[in-house]
């Protein structure tokens, strides 16, 4: 990791790589299911924050929902972008802000390829919360053109490297 930039140093708490102890996902369409994910937020200096996920399947190992992004600070503010990249065709720009121990975003703008599958996602909310044991907790829902605005995943990560 680099130097950590000033606007960052109240967001200190997100930066480093965590690995799911227990990652949930469900939707009133699907079956719930269990999955493993590791995810890092990386700081090299600048006032972002690069971020990438990695999901895989807890048997058979094979990747599933792969984000790769940008977690920008407004300079001077408590308020993030968060720029992300879907493997599954789409991108979201979400935007929020945080606390010490909390991120929350919501998506301002969501494009996608012109043959990605539907339901096409209409919206996505998501809460990262640095727990009292040190652990993250993420907590993301979801609309789409089937479905209001419902959770579709929970995590707790432990952190793995600074
Ligand atoms: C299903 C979106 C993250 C695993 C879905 C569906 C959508 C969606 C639109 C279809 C729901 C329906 O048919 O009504 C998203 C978005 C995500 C996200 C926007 C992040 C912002 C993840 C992650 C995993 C995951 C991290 C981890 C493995 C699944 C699975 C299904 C599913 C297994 C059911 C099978 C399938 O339709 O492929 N997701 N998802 N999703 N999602 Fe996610």
């Amino acid at each position: 990791p680099g130097p950590i930039h000033k606007d960052l140093n109240a967001l200190k708490w997100i930066i480093g790589k965590w690995g799911s102890i227990k990652a949930e996902g469900s939707f009133p369409t699907i079956e719930s299911f269990k999955y493993c994910e590791e995810i890092s937020f990386t700081s090299v200096g600048q006032p972002v924050l690069n971020y990438s996920s990695l999901s895989w399947h807890p048997i058979k190992l094979n990747p599933m929902h792969l984000e790769s992004g940008f977690l920008r600070v407004k300079p001077g503010t408590n308020q993030v972008s968060f720029m992300v990249a879907h493997n599954f065709g789409l991108t979201s720009l979400e935007e929020g802000c945080f606390t010490e121990n909390k991120l929350e975003v919501k998506s301002s703008r969501i494009e996608r390829m012109h043959f990605a599958k539907d339901p096409k996602v209409l919206e996505i909310v998501r809460t990262y919360e640095l727990l009292q044991d040190g652990n993250l907790e993420l907590i993301l829902s979801m609309s789409t053109t089937n479905t209001p605005l419902t959770q579709h995943l929970k995590v707790q990560y432990l952190k793995c490297l600074l």
